[in-house]
């Protein structure tokens, strides 16, 4: 399980050297823990504005836990909306959205 980690990390860390560090570990998260049901990072993060992220986002992402939390469908979340991981790494997740926003510029349009 270890290796696997170090692969991971290697692979990333040489794929996304010119990301800054937080930008980089909210992107780690986002692939180890929201990919499997909402897909790529970057489309959904190109899904909202910074501004709208920043609020969904505050709080230690308080109001993203709701979303799920309250949603049925995404019951397999749960466990995870609901840990002290969550909620201490949330500030990282804001960073990866945010810094591919819909109006951050990072992201190609296509609309
Ligand atoms: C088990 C599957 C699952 C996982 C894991 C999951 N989500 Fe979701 N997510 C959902 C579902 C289902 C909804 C729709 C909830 C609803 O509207 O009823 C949702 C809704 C959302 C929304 C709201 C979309 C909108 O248009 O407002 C955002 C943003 C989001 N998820 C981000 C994330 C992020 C970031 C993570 C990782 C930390 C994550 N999700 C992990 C299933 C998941």
């Amino acid at each position: 399980m270890r290796t696997f980690y170090a692969t991971v990390a290697v692979i990333f860390l040489a794929g996304l050297s010119t990301l800054n560090a937080a930008t980089y570990k909210g992107q780690k998260i986002y692939i180890e823990t929201c990919k499997e049901c909402h897909g790529g990072g970057q489309a959904l993060a190109g899904s909202k504005k910074q501004r709208a992220w920043a609020k969904v986002m505050e709080n230690d992402g308080d109001k993203l836990a709701q979303i799920h939390l309250n949603s049925k469908k995404a019951e397999a979340s749960w466990p995870y909306f609901n840990s002290r991981t969550y909620s201490k790494n949330a500030k990282h997740l804001e960073d990866f959205l945010v810094e591919y926003a819909a109006d951050s510029g990072n992201v190609p349009a296509c609309n």
